[in-house]
C-alpha cells in the first residue's frame, strides 16, 4: 500500500508540474509579439468632413488596404489631446473606408485634427498580422454655431455627367474663401456603380476642394438610389441621424436636408419590385411633421431653408400639397433644389408655396449668405456671370 501511495504522490507532482509548465508556457506564448510587416498603408482619398453639427463632425477617408483607424483632435494643432476611435461591439473596425464621428465638440470653435490608419495585413484568431501606420497632415475645421450672426454656404447639384474636367470647372465657381460649407443637391452620379466611380467621378474632386476643412452636406437625388452600389452610398456620406434627412443649425439658418426619393412610382417595372419609397417617404414626412411641431429652434431661427433634390418633393403620389402645406406651416423661407438641370425660380404663392423655390441648374453655383435679418442668394453661371440674385428679408 505504501509503495502505491508513493507512486500516486509522484504522479500527482508530475501532473501538477506539467500543468504548471503548460500554464507558464501558455502565458509566455500569449505574450509573444504579433507580426508587424514593413508595409505602410496609403490614404487614397480624404479625409473629408460630413455631418456637421454644433457638437459633432464626421471624418471620412479611404486607404488602399484594410486598416484600423482613429482621429486625434484638439483645440490647438500642437496638442490634439482627444482620440476618437470607433468600437464596434468591442472590436476595432478593419476596412478601407473609415468614417469616425467626433463628438462632444463645442459650437463655433476651431478644431485641429489628423487621421491615422494602421494596416491589418491578416486577420486571424490569434496573432493577427499588422503593418505600419500612416498619418495625415494636421487639418482644422470650425463647428457651426447658431449664435453666429452670419453664415455662407454654396450649393451645387446634378453632377451626374461624371465628367471630371467639367466637375472641376464647376467647383472653380465656388467662392471657397467665404463658403462655410458645401451642399450637393443630389444626382451626384448617373447611377452608383462602385467605390472607384464614387471617388473618381464625384467625391475625390469635391473633397480636394473642401481641403479637409469644410464639410459637405448631401441631399440625395433620384439617380443616387440606382445602381449596384446605391445601397452602400450612405457609408460615404453618413449623417448625424443615420438617415438621409436631418437638420443642421449654422448661424442664422436652420437647414432642413430632405430626401425626395425616386421620381417614379415603386411599382414601375424598371425598379423590378425592389423599391419601397412610398413607405419611406411617409416615414420622412412623419419625422418632418414631428420636427415642425416640436422644434423650438425651427420656430426661432431667423431663417429656415430646405435643401433637397426634386423641387416639388419628388414622387409622392398625390401628396405634394401635403408636403407644401407642411413647409408653409414650418415657416420655410427658401427651398433650394436641382433635378431640372435648368435655373428657375418659383415665387411665393405661385404653386401654393409661401416660400421661394430656387431650382439651380447644372454647372451653376448658388451662394447663400445669411445674416440675422436677410438671406442674400446669388446664382453664378458656368461662365462666371450672375444668372440670378435676390434677397429675402426675415419674416
Ligand atoms: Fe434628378
Amino acid at each position: 500500500m505504501k509503495a502505491f501511495g508513493r507512486k500516486l504522490a509522484v504522479r500527482l507532482v508530475l501532473a501538477c508540474s506539467l500543468v504548471l509548465v503548460l500554464v507558464i508556457g501558455g502565458v509566455q506564448a500569449q505574450d509573444e509579439p504579433y507580426r508587424v510587416h514593413e508595409t505602410r498603408p496609403v490614404i487614397l482619398d480624404g479625409p473629408y468632413l460630413v455631418a456637421p453639427s454644433e457638437t459633432g463632425m464626421t471624418v471620412v477617408w479611404r486607404t488602399d488596404t484594410p486598416c484600423h483607424s482613429k482621429v486625434t483632435f484638439g483645440r490647438t494643432a500642437g496638442t490634439l489631446e482627444f482620440v476618437a476611435e470607433p468600437n464596434r461591439h468591442g472590436l476595432l473596425p478593419v476596412g478601407i473606408l473609415h468614417a469616425i464621428r467626433l463628438t462632444e465638440l463645442m459650437p463655433g470653435k476651431a478644431y485641429s485634427y489628423k487621421v491615422a490608419s494602421t494596416r491589418v495585413v491578416k486577420l486571424k484568431p490569434y496573432w493577427s498580422e499588422k503593418g505600419l501606420t500612416v498619418e495625415s497632415p494636421t487639418y482644422s475645421f470650425t463647428t457651426p454655431d447658431r449664435t453666429e450672426e452670419k453664415v455662407t454656404f454654396s450649393f451645387i447639384t446634378d453632377t451626374q455627367h461624371e465628367d471630371v474636367t467639367r466637375l472641376k470647372a464647376h467647383l472653380d465657381l465656388v467662392q471657397w474663401e467665404k463658403t462655410d460649407f458645401l451642399v450637393h443637391g443630389g444626382d451626384a452620379l448617373s447611377w452608383v456603380e462602385n467605390e472607384e466611380q464614387l471617388f473618381e467621378k464625384w467625391l475625390g474632386p469635391i473633397s480636394k476642394r473642401l481641403a479637409s476643412s469644410k464639410p459637405l452636406i448631401f441631399a440625395r437625388g433620384n439617380h443616387d438610389m440606382r445602381g449596384a452600389y446605391a445601397r452602400s452610398l450612405y457609408d460615404y456620406v453618413p449623417t448625424p441621424t443615420g438617415k438621409y434627412y436631418y437638420t443642421v443649425d449654422a448661424g442664422p439658418i436652420h437647414l432642413l436636408v430632405l430626401d425626395t426619393g425616386e421620381d417614379k412610382t415603386d411599382d414601375k417595372n424598371v425598379y423590378a419590385g425592389l423599391n419601397r419609397f412610398d413607405s419611406y417617404r411617409e416615414r420622412e414626412f412623419a419625422w418632418l411633421e414631428a420636427h415642425v411641431e416640436t422644434s423650438k429652434r425651427l420656430a426661432q431661427a431667423p431663417f429656415r431653408i430646405i435643401v433637397m433634390h426634386g423641387p416639388f418633393w419628388g414622387w409622392v403620389n398625390d401628396q405634394k400639397d401635403k408636403w407644401t402645406e407642411l413647409a408653409n406651416r414650418a415657416g420655410v423661407d427658401l427651398v433650394i433644389a436641382g433635378h431640372h438641370h435648368r435655373l428657375s425660380r418659383v415665387n411665393p404663392g405661385e404653386k401654393g408655396n409661401d416660400y421661394t423655390i430656387l431650382v439651380v441648374g447644372q454647372d451653376q453655383v448658388a451662394t447663400v449668405e445669411a445674416t440675422t435679418t436677410a438671406l442674400s442668394v446669388a446664382v453664378t453661371d458656368k461662365d462666371g456671370t450672375e444668372a440670378d440674385s435676390f434677397v429675402l428679408t426675415r419674416k
